[in-house]
């Protein structure tokens, strides 16, 4: 049994995309369907042609749930290993619920689109991955099509990142002309040939050196300059430091061609790391072969709309799970009994019997689960993973339904979605749930929040900014103090924690000073 764990486990890589909106995620997402045989043309997971923001289509794509590329797992087998490819949401913003997806992962590939480097909006993102040492690999994509040279984007990567890129293949063509690429680890060439709208693998063909040279000219002569360059700058694969998140094995290509696509894949199975122990709360390694513990990272609820109900979705970090198995929830204690697990791919839903370190199961009807739940064979010692780091909300809203009449169906959403932590609400503990303040990261929560509460709840809301700053977690002795003082609302979230805030931030700073005795504690990403 716990050689079936290590072994099945060490077949996971377990992965998501970073990108900015329209730098091909969902193209590239298709592909590796593609090149793993999962579909057998390109075209059948896309579905936006005509997009006009990434705001409106995230949106859509929401309201549709059915289209796979918002599934939150895609599982697929390529090479003798189980790929799980678990998806980012992709909006502009950064956001919580990306965060807590990246909880989940060992490994990212980060996206560039060639022609627009790295784009302000998504730093923070990359930033993210930086700061938790996540193991990132890089794609140069759209080579095909006009951009900056690849070694300014470099440049970008590791002055903006901080992280050293070691390119490990490399275009020779580009500008509208790419032609193949050379991999630096055996200095082969590979040549692509375009298939129409890269809808079918693209042929390929290794060509040795001194053919290449006599083949592709100056385009050859160029490339292998710059590669000579890297060499020179010792800008080389290097697996320990990959593994501990301080330098990215950079691939290039383009996604809509298929070029490089297949060596990109490649490197998943090949450099990012299978599934390893999870620390738990008093960081104590959970190993991989003790019976089956699962956190988890993502809560949805009305993905069937015929069915009204909710999927908690769990990655497996120990263990071997089997559907129909009792697992604890370590924050209630109770019972959880999984005789609903699936994967959802398309609008498909499978069930799951079993699953491994690595992979996710969707528990449907998970009413009594959270974000951040630990769960865990009830047989095995206990466990408890840390709690999933929150971020500081930096807007603030107030919202009230439009139609009075529609207040049950308006409460039973501001506690759904608050569960799913699609906003934090807060409640004014004289007021109920009249006109609660809504916190977020970013502006597209909000909107979002309104417009699944109009949708799936039918209770369309009106929402005004709320006029605040900086939020504080606070406790009941602090509160009273802070009650009296102007500028300071004191609220208090679903689980119960009381918060304070502050309509201006130097008014805070001053009361931090002046009054070091109160409790005022940051919301912090751990
Ligand atoms: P996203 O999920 O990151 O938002 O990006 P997505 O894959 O939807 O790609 C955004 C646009 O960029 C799409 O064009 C897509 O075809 C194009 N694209 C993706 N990869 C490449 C590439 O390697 N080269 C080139 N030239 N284009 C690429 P669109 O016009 O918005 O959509 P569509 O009509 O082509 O589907």
């Amino acid at each position: 049994m716990s050689e079936e764990v290590t072994s099945e486990a060490a077949r996971r890589r377990t992965f998501a995309i970073i990108s900015h909106p329209d730098a091909g995620k969902t193209t590239l997402t298709e592909k590796f369907l593609l090149y793993a045989g999962a579909i057998t043309s390109g075209g059948a997971v896309k579905a936006h042609q005509g997009r006009r923001s990434a705001t409106s289509d995230w949106m859509e794509m929401e309201q549709k749930r059915g289209i796979s590329i918002t599934s939150t797992a895609l599982n697929f087998p390529y090479r003798g290993h189980e790929l799980n490819l678990l998806d980012t949401p992709g909006h502009r913003d950064f956001s919580e619920d990306t965060y807590r997806v990246l909880s989940a992962v060992d490994a990212v590939v980060m996206v560039l689109d060639s022609a627009k480097g790295i784009e302000p909006q998504t730093l923070k993102l990359f930033e993210v991955c930086r700061s938790r040492n996540l193991p990132v690999i890089t794609f140069l994509n759209k080579l095909d099509r006009p951009g900056l040279e690849p070694l300014e984007l470099l440049d970008q990567i590791e002055t903006q990142i901080k992280l050293r890129p070691t390119p490990v293949t490399w275009p020779v063509g580009s500008f509208g002309d790419l032609r193949g690429v050379i991999d630096r680890r055996t200095d082969v060439f590979t040549r692509f040939t375009r298939t129409a709208r890269g809808s079918q693998i693209a042929p390929e063909e290794d060509v040795p050196a001194a053919q290449a040279a006599g083949d592709e000219g100056p385009a050859w002569t160029k490339s292998t300059e710059e590669t000579e360059l890297l060499s020179v700058m010792e800008a080389n694969l290097d697996l320990p430091s990959f593994l501990a998140g301080e330098s990215t094995p950079v691939f290039a290509g383009s996604a809509l061609t298929n070029f490089g696509v297949r060596h990109l894949l490649d490197a998943i199975v090949d450099l990012a790391p299978a599934p390893s122990p999870r620390l738990d709360v008093d960081d104590n390694p959970r190993e991989l072969d003790q019976p089956c513990s699962a956190f988890v990272f993502k809560v949805q609820a009305n993905m069937d709309r015929n069915h009204r109900d909710r999927i908690a979705f769990a990655r497996i970090c120990s263990g071997k799970f089997d559907r129909g198995m009792v697992m604890a929830c370590e924050r209630t204690g109770k019972p959880f009994a999984t005789k609903y697990a699936s994967t959802v791919f398309g609008a498909e839903r499978t069930t799951i019997d079993e699953a491994f370190p690595g992979d996710v199961v969707g528990l449907v009807n998970a009413t009594g689960l959270n974000i951040g739940d630990t769960l865990f064979d009830e047989v095995g010692e206990p466990v408890q993973f840390p709690p999933l780091p929150q971020f500081a909300p930096e807007v603030f809203a107030t919202a009230r339904p439009i139609d009075t009449g529609k207040s049950k169906q308006f409460r039973k959403g501001l506690n759904q979605l608050n569960e799913e932590g699609v906003v934090q609400v807060l409640k004014d503990p004289d007021w109920g749930d009249a006109s609660p303040v809504l916190a977020a990261v970013g502006q597209l929560q909000f909107d979002v929040f309104a417009n699944r509460l109009e949708i799936e709840f039918n209770a369309p809301i009106e929402l005004s900014s709320a006029p605040y700053q900086a939020i504080r977690l606070t406790d009941k002795e602090s509160a009273e103090q802070l009650r009296g003082k102007v500028g300071v609302r004191i609220l208090s979230r679903i689980d119960g924690r009381l918060v304070a805030l502050f309509e201006n931030k130097y008014a805070l700073e001053r009361i931090e000073q002046n009054e070091p005795e109160l409790t005022l504690d940051h919301i912090i990403a751990g």
